[in-house]
């Protein structure tokens, strides 16, 4: 069954993100800021309503975010982010902001060292060790999240870690906020990256659930068509 991985139960994993017409998630500059004020706030409701967001290391490098929920009233939940090789900085807000509130797991391989693992202990990170590759394991590490009470987890990317998740046809929802600009630039990220689907007929397959537009923004939701 589709949340079945391995025997193991996961969570239900919903895509979000802000991209041009184009597709781009940040101009090749790196500049992330797509959404409008009232984007935002749809995008902190939506947090409200899952137990996990989870980012890829990149993300957190290039941008520090706090992962945090403004706008409306919330129990907080976990803050995810996968880095291999524990790199980011131990200063990084997803470290040092409102851990009481906004508990951070991050999810590495079993290549980093216990000395790099207790210094984040120390700081109240949970680590979790998914895979002896050069990547975190995401396969394996779903059930361990879904045992620890993640029932739902928003992907805020990005668009590498998207790929990881759209190779393994494990994105159930997507929910995508489209600005109306071209940006370009073959070094800028897209909404996901990776090597790809050689074919179509490879890739996983969702159904349009709903399409609103606003002052020329379009925001579009999607379903996973289980095959
Ligand atoms: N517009 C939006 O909605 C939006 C949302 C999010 C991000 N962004 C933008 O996206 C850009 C960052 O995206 P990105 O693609 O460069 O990086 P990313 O997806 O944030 O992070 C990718 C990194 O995560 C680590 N990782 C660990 N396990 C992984 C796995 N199984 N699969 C994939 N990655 C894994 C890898 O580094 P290690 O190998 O070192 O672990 C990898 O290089 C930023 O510019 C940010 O502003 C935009």
């Amino acid at each position: 069954m589709w949340w079945n991985l391995k025997g193991n139960k996961r969570p239900y994993i919903i895509l979000s993100a802000a991209m041009t017409i184009d597709g781009k998630i940040a101009s090749k500059t790196g500049d992330p800021e797509i959404s409008d004020e009232e984007d935002w706030k749809a995008v902190h409701k939506l947090r409200t309503e899952v137990d996990a967001i989870m980012v890829g290391k990149c993300s957190i490098l290039l941008d520090n975010p706090k992962l945090h929920i403004k706008f409306y009233d919330h129990n907080g939940y976990y803050r995810i982010v996968l880095d291999s090789n524990l790199s980011i900085p131990i200063e990084s807000n997803v470290v040092r902001f409102k851990p009481e509130i906004y508990p951070t797991i991050i999810g590495t391989t079993e290549n980093v060292s216990i000395e790099r693992i207790k210094e984040f202990e120390s700081h109240n990170i949970e680590i979790i060790k998914s895979g002896t590759g050069s990547r975190v394991d995401i396969i394996k590490l779903m059930p361990i999240l879904y045992s620890k009470g993640i029932r739902r987890i928003l992907l805020e990317g990005g668009g590498n870690l998207n790929w990881s998740f759209i190779k393994e046809n494990l994105v159930d929802e997507i929910r995508l906020f489209i600005a109306p600009w071209m940006v370009g630039g073959k070094d800028a990220i897209s909404l996901v990256e990776g090597e790809g689907f050689a074919k179509m007929i490879e890739s996983p397959r969702y159904r349009l659930i709903n399409a609103i537009s606003r002052n020329n923004y379009v925001i579009l939701k999607y379903r996973k068509i289980k095959r």
